[in-house]
């Protein structure tokens, strides 16, 4: 069995990976509006999972930044790998394998980072504070460590979907099975500060839709692959039995072909800056 903490709980199967990507095309923008790159940045990107997000990075960064896309999974990597070779950016970010928890950077690079950023990591790590100290680390004095997460509990449906309620408890509850805490977003802010660096800013993300917006079933159709790839960890862990499961996961694909239907969430974001001048070890 793999010890706490060390099981990602979404799995890198085809089908989830497809849902990353679809996620990361409604998601991008937003995030790269409120990174507000100059152009010019030598970026940190841990946990760069299919590395959407950290190509789109690069391309604003331009040619005079960098960006180094930390990765675990070797699947997600070779993913990333691929999709970037098949968009014809290949060259465009520099990926390599490792730990977030022992971000495997050369002595040059600590403290040399204008930015690091970290999107949906925190949430599937046991120890957040140890990833965000080593950001912390990684950037020079005065750059930016900019964290974004998921704080579970503030999804709202409305009219709510038969079953939903208990269901999304039991996926909050497989986080905290895995020693993860399910609502990381909330302390975004606090984790900079206890990682020693100055917390400037906090926002939402708003990652919602309601019925007659065009995007609006690929946003139940990404909240639905997400509890269907939680299916083992949430029917083979006893949080819900198999026909509850079943059951509202149907209800919830079907509901988004009401046309009353609104999906409410957000993802909590928080940016903060290093010491100057001070090593933070
Ligand atoms: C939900 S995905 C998010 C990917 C990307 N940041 C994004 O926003 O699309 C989380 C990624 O973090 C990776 N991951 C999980 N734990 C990790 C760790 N300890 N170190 C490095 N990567 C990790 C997973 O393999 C997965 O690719």
């Amino acid at each position: 069995m793999s010890p706490k903490g060390s099981r990602y709980l979404h799995g890198t199967d085809p089908r989830e990976q497809a849902r990353l990507a679809r996620l990361n095309d409604l998601i991008n923008r937003a995030s790269l509006a409120e990174l507000g790159l100059r152009g010019g940045e030598r970026i940190l990107e841990v946990g760069s999972g299919l590395g959407q997000f950290a190509r789109a990075m690069a391309r604003l960064a331009g040619p005079s930044g960098h960006v180094l896309g930390i990765e675990r999974s070797p699947e997600q990597l070779r993913g990333a790998m691929r999709a970037a070779r098949g968009a014809g950016e290949a060259r465009l970010v520099e990926w390599r394998r490792g730990d977030a928890l022992a971000l495997p950077l050369r002595r040059g690079e600590w403290g040399s980072f204008d930015v690091a950023h970290a999107r949906f990591l925190l949430e599937h790590v046991p120890d957040p504070l140890a990833v965000v100290r080593a950001m912390a680390r990684a950037v020079r004095p005065g750059g930016r460590i900019v964290l974004e997460d998921d704080d579970h509990d503030i999804l709202r449906l409305w009219p709510e979907p038969a079953g939903l309620t208990p269901l999304w408890r039991a996926y909050i509850r497989s986080f905290d099975r895995l020693g993860n805490d399910p609502a990381v977003g909330r302390r975004l802010v606090s984790l900079l500060h206890e990682a020693g660096a100055l917390p400037e800013r906090n926002t939402w993300i708003f990652f919602g839709s309601c019925s007659g917006s065009p995007d609006f079933a690929a946003y139940v159709e990404n909240a639905v692959g997400l509890l269907r790839g939680a299916r083992r960890a949430i029917v083979g862990g006893g949080l819900l039995p198999a026909g509850e499961f079943d059951a509202a996961l149907t209800a919830f694909d079907a509901w988004k072909r009401r046309p009353d239907a609104a999906f409410w969430f957000a993802i909590a974001w928080a940016d903060g800056r290093r010491r100057g001048g001070r090593r933070i070890e």
